[in-house]
Formats: C-alpha cells, sequence, structure tokens
C-alpha cells in the first residue's frame, strides 16, 4: 500500500530511487513520483499510472544530477489515481517535498485550519496536509528533523513519511507510525524505503524502525529519535537474501517464477525446526510452555489468502489439539466483541506483517488480554513485533500481487504450530509428531511433480476463458482451497470465480449452474476418508446433471474421479490435512492461464496492491 523510497549518497538519486521503486512497485501502482534535491532546488516530477510513465517523464525533463532525492508509488486512498494527487507533495512556497504511506485521519481538520492560514492546497489527498504542515513548521527554525517532530504531533492515524527540504540538500527525514519503514546502510550512503526490496541492490544491511521513531539520514550517518523528540535506537539486522530472490529468473511473470518457488519456499519453511528432543521451534517465544498449556481456544485471524490458510489450519488444530479454533477475517473481528481471555491463543497469519486489518484486530486480542502467535513472511514487520511468539514462514519476497508461495508456506508454518499446540500439551508424542513431519518433509518434491506438469492445467484453463465464469467446490480442507482457487481467478482474470462447499450447493448456488459452466472439483484422497470422497463425487453428479463441465483434482489414480468428471487434474497421494499444499498448486496457474488468455496484466491486477496498510 504505497512504496516510499529515499536516498542520500554519491550515486545518481534519480536512479537509485526508480530502482527502488521498481521493487516496490507491487505496493501500489495508481501513479508515481520523485522529488530531487540539487544545488539549493528542488525538482518534481510526477505521472499517474505506473512506474513507466514516471521513467518517460524523467527522461523527458532532463534534470541535473542529483544526489539526494525521494520517490513514491501510490495506492490510492484518498483523491483520485491522477497526476495531481500523485507523491510528492509540496509546501506552498515549492522548497519542502513530502510522500506518505497510508492514511492520516484527521487531515480534514488539519486542512480546514491550514486554509484559514492562507495556505493552498492543489491535491484531494490527506497527504498533502503534511505537506503543508511541515512547510509552515520547517520556516520557523530551519530544522528539517524537528520540523517532522512537531507535525507527528499534530497527525493521527496510520504514517509513514519521508521529506526533503531544497535548503538541506543531503538530508532525508523519514517518520513512522503503524505502516513500515527501514533504514539500509551503506557506505557513504543511506537509504530509506517500505521494504529491503528497495534497496538490497546496494546493501544488506538494514535498521528496523520502531513505532513512532523519526530517522534522519545523511551521506554520513543516521540519527533515531522518538515521537518526543528524544535520542532512540531502531534494530540493526542483515538482510538473509539477495537481490536474484527479487527478479523474475527467466519466467514471464513474478506470479510463474514464485509458483516455482514453491517446493523451496516450503522446504526452507520446515528446514531445521525440530531440536533435538523433537519439539517444534518457534523463532521470537515471549510466552512460556506453561501459558501455551493453558490455551483452551484458538482464535486464527487473517485476510485474503492468509484467511484460506488460516481455514485449513482450522481442521488441523482441532483435529490435533482437540482444542476448539475459530477462523474469522480481521476485519470483521474486530468490531464484534469477541469473547477473549489470557487462556485464548490468537494466531495471527499475515505474510507482509503490515495488513493493518491484522494488525488492528491483533491490538484488539491483546487488549482482552489474548496471547498473540505469529505466523508472518516479513521478519521485524510490526504484526510479529507485537506478537508473544513468532514462526517466520521462510518464502523469500514475494512480489506477485497474487499470493502464492505465501500461501503454501504459510499452510506449513500453521501445521507445524499445531503439531507444536499438540505435543506441548501432551495430546501428541513424538513419534506421531515425528510421522506428520515425516509426511510434511516429503510434500516439496510432490509440489515439484504437480509443477512438472502443468500443461493439461493451462489447455484446460484456456478452455475455460470462453465461458467467462467458473466455480470451484470442496469439502473439509477442499473448501478453503476451493475459495483460494476462486480468489485467485478473480484478482487475475477478473471473471466470477466463487468456491463452495460442496454439500451447500444444493440449498442455492446450484442454480448458477447451466450448460457448460467450468466446475473445479477439489476431491479428497479416496483412501481412508472414503466417506468424504464418496460424498464429493455425488456432488459432481449433481452439477453434471445440471450441464456442468467438471475438472476433478485428484489423487493419481483415483478412477472414480475419472468416470465421472469430464476432466481431471491429479496431484501425489498425500495425507488428507496436509492435501492442500498440493491441491492448491494447479488453481494458481489455471487462474495465472486463464488471466493471460484474456490479456490480463498478471503481477498487477487491477485495483489491487500487495501491503494493505489501511483498514
Ligand atoms: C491474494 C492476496 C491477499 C493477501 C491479503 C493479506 O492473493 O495476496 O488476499 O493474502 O491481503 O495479506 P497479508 O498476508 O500480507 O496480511
Amino acid at each position: 500500500m504505497c512504496g516510499i523510497v529515499g536516498y542520500t549518497g554519491g550515486r545518481s538519486a534519480a536512479g537509485v530511487v526508480v530502482d527502488g521503486l521498481r521493487r516496490l512497485e507491487y505496493r501500489g501502482y495508481d501513479s508515481a513520483g520523485v522529488a530531487l534535491i540539487d544545488d539549493g532546488e528542488l525538482h518534481q516530477v510526477k505521472r499517474a499510472g505506473k512506474l513507466a510513465n514516471l521513467e518517460s517523464a524523467l527522461d523527458e525533463a532532463g534534470l541535473p544530477e542529483s544526489r539526494c532525492g525521494i520517490g513514491h508509488t501510490r495506492w490510492a486512498t484518498h483523491g483520485v489515481p491522477s497526476d495531481r494527487n500523485a507523491h510528492p507533495h509540496l509546501s506552498n512556497d515549492g522548497r519542502i517535498a513530502l510522500i506518505h504511506n497510508g492514511i492520516i485521519e484527521n487531515f480534514g481538520q488539519l486542512r480546514g485550519e491550514l486554509e484559514a492560514d492562507g495556505v493552498r492546497f492543489s491535491s484531494e489527498t490527506d497527504t498533502e496536509v503534511a505537506a503543508q504542515l511541515l512547510g509552515r513548521e520547517y520556516a520557523a527554525d530551519g530544522d528539517l528533523t524537528k520540523a517532522m517532530t512537531r507535525v507527528c504531533a499534530r497527525l493521527e492515524g496510520a504514517f509513514t513519511l519521508l521529506a526533503v527540504a531544497a535548503d538541506d540538500p543531503h538530508t532525508v527525514v523519514g517518520a513512522r507510525r503503524n505502516s513500515p519503514l527501514v533504514v539500509g546502510i551503506g557506505d557513504g550512503e543511506h537509504f530509506l524505503a517500505s521494504d529491503v526490496a528497495a534497496f538490497i541492490a546496494h546493501t544488506t544491511e538494514a535498521v528496523e524502525l520502531g513505532q513512532d521513531q523519526i530517522v534522519t539520514i545523511t551521506p554520513e550517518g543516521i540519527a533515531v529519535r522518538g515521537f518526543d523528540g528524544s535520542p532512540s535506537e531502531g534494530r540493526r539486522y542483515s538482510v538473509d537474501w539477495d537481490i536474484s530472490a527479487a527478479e523474475k529468473g527467466g519466467y514471464d511473470t513474478f506470479m510463474r517464477k514464485e509458483i516455482n518457488d514453491q517446493p523451496a519456499a516450503v522446504a526452507d519453511t520446515l528446514r531445521g525446526r525440530i531440536d533435538e528432543a523433537g519439539q517444534i521451534v518457534l523463532d521470537e517465544v515471549r510466552m512460556s510452555d506453561q501459558d501455551f498449556r493453558d490455551i483452551d481456544k484458538v482464535f486464527i485471524i487473517a485476510c485474503g489468502t492468509s484467511y484460506h490458510a488460516g481455514l485449513v489450519t482450522k481442521y488441523a488444530i482441532e483435529h490435533w489439539t482437540r482444542i476448539p479454533c475459530e477462523v474469522e477475517l480481521s476485519s470483521e473481528f474486530r468490531y464484534r466483541d469477541p469473547v477473549l481471555d489470557r487462556s485464548t491463543l490468537v494466531v495471527a497469519i499475515s505474510q507482509s506483517g503490515e495488513t493493518m486489518d491484522t494488525l488492528m484486530a491483533l491490538r484488539h486480542a491483546k487488549d482482552q488480554k489474548a496471547r498473540v502467535l505469529s505466523i508472518s513472511n516479513t521478519v521485524g514487520s510490526t504484526i510479529p513485533r507485537e506478537s508473544d511468539a513468532v514462526l517466520y514462514t521462510r518464502a523469500g519476497i514475494e512480489v506477485s500481487v497474487a499470493s502464492t508461495k505465501a500461501f503454501l508456506t504459510q499452510l506449513a508454518a500453521c501445521y507445524l504450530v499445531g503439531l507444536h499446540l499438540a505435543q506441548i500439551r501432551g495430546i501428541k508424542y513424538a513419534d506421531e509428531v515425528g510421522a506428520v513431519l515425516t509426511e510434511l518433509v516429503a510434500v516439496p518434491d510432490k509440489i515439484a511433480a504437480v509443477i512438472e506438469h502443468m500443461e493439461p492445467v493451462r489447455k484446460l484453463a484456456r478452455e475455460a476463458a470462453d465461458f467467462g465464469r467458473v466455480l470451484f467446490i470442496g469439502r473439509h480442507v477442499g473448501y478453503p482451497v476451493a475459495l483460494e482457487g476462486a480468489l485467485k481467478l478473480k484478482e487475475l482474470a477478473y471473471i466470477h470465480a466463487e468456491g463452495f462447499a460442496a454439500g451447500e450447493l444444493k440449498h442455492g448456488p446450484i442454480s448458477l449452474i447451466e450448460d457448460g459452466t467450468p466446475v473445479i472439483a477439489i476431491v479428497p484422497s479416496p483412501r481412508g476418508r472414503s466417506l468424504l470422497h464418496d460424498k464429493i463425487v455425488s456432488n459432481i453428479q449433481e452439477v453434471k446433471a445440471r450441464g456442468a463441465k467438471v475438472i476433478a483434482v485428484c489423487e493419481e489414480g483415483d478412477d472414480i474421479a475419472r468416470v465421472h468428471a469430464d476432466d481431471v487434474i491429479t496431484t501425489p497421494a498425500a495425507p488428507t490435512l496436509l492435501a492442500p499444499l498440493l491441491t492448491a498448486v494447479p488453481l494458481q496457474e489455471f487462474a495465472v492461464e486463464l488471466a493471460t488468455a484474456l490479456g490480463r496484466d498478471i503481477d498487477q491486477p487491477r485495483n489491487l496492491a500487495k501491503s494493505v496498510t489501511v483498514e
């Protein structure tokens, strides 16, 4: 949700900033802009649309070389995507430029106050009030850091702000409340960005800023302060992935690359998680074993794809631990007064670790004294920082806006959490946990086998593109997989796609079926839980009888599904609870191929942003 970059040092600021924006474009692509300082002058270029528009405008502008600047890629909240509303925003005298990620909630009141003071606004954004306030405060003493401190004291909401001043040509000042900001430490140069991906080509040394901190960077150093002006510090760390993780690696889209990354990402997430005593090890734990034993209810909170990972996890947690588990969309959880106390474990799942709905739900849970365990792909992001225990997925950076490898690694991490709870509470013995883990560590090779046989999936997807509508059905853990398959298709192809619990069809949705409607059925293994298998085969017959064209995603050797469906996509055998790690994969490729056939932008679907830092 908006990507921001700042740079000061010896290189071309325009080059560093635009390169950083390219790596952050997944955060928003409604408009982009830069402000560059050179020889006491501030130059600003901004354009609606994708970064490519800004790059052409910069080429045309032929600006003088600058060594200090800021840049922004926008996901619009206040004001339509347009040149005018693109960031940076300038103070009325044109000497201060500011960019923003987040929402300033009291902008209306501040705007009224500034307008009464004679300030002229040139955009509809909430951000411009911060730029104008900063201009006014800077005029008072010519100190950008102090001016930023006074501005932050007036703002309510979520914001990361970066600012430069024409009269302070080597300084960038940043401020952070509820939105991410990291510092990149170079040799004679420093970077600021929403995400390390923006500067990873230049340095892997980073400082993560805490809540309510202000940072000032110059080529020589960085200084961190609290919003009260007192000296403070961020947490220094080394980023353990390199630039290749953020490149397409020969694939036509990031999404295809990330689908192919999945065997390694799941293997990495599982690797080394067991200690010598056979216990699953979490990354950060600020609660005791006794706290885990006292848990009598689990709530999973998440959004979108992460919510679907949570729905699968409910089946695993209840089966393995016998603790009641509820799953709720973060945006609903907070507003409906859920019953929580010290013996409730809230599991917050968030790839980015910054999703505002999940962060606010987490804080609500903590206010009610619940314990929070988070599962995140982003080390040091806000959600893990505010949790009592953390398990990181090791998917590496996910650039495609539609999530793939984050989903699979979330599932892997959630299974580990379920096993951890079962073990610590004495419900499962080490050898039982070991048996599930043996199955789990065999999964990455099976995912690789699924990926190797995608051609039939692609053919089916191209055929379905003509129909313009696809329904997904599943039972048990196949139901969340159906929801996820439909979400992928909606977000990539912009067509009607919906997932249903197969047993619910007859209660209404079956009326959607007409001649030729493509229905993808997630079929559980015919082994063991054959009742579940029988039931979905009946559901396949029900929709076929009404004209549907059924594609069954089923286990290799499932001859019954093959007889009843029009087409099958097979996956290797796996225990029922773990099967989503395999059955979700062809649905990802199905969505990519169908959307490609319709000419859609795969990595940057319309209206979306990867990291949703507004509620
Ligand atoms: C869909 C997708 C989104 C995210 C959701 C939560 O492909 O990527 O639905 O899953 O916005 O994001 P995180 O996991 O970062 O909290």
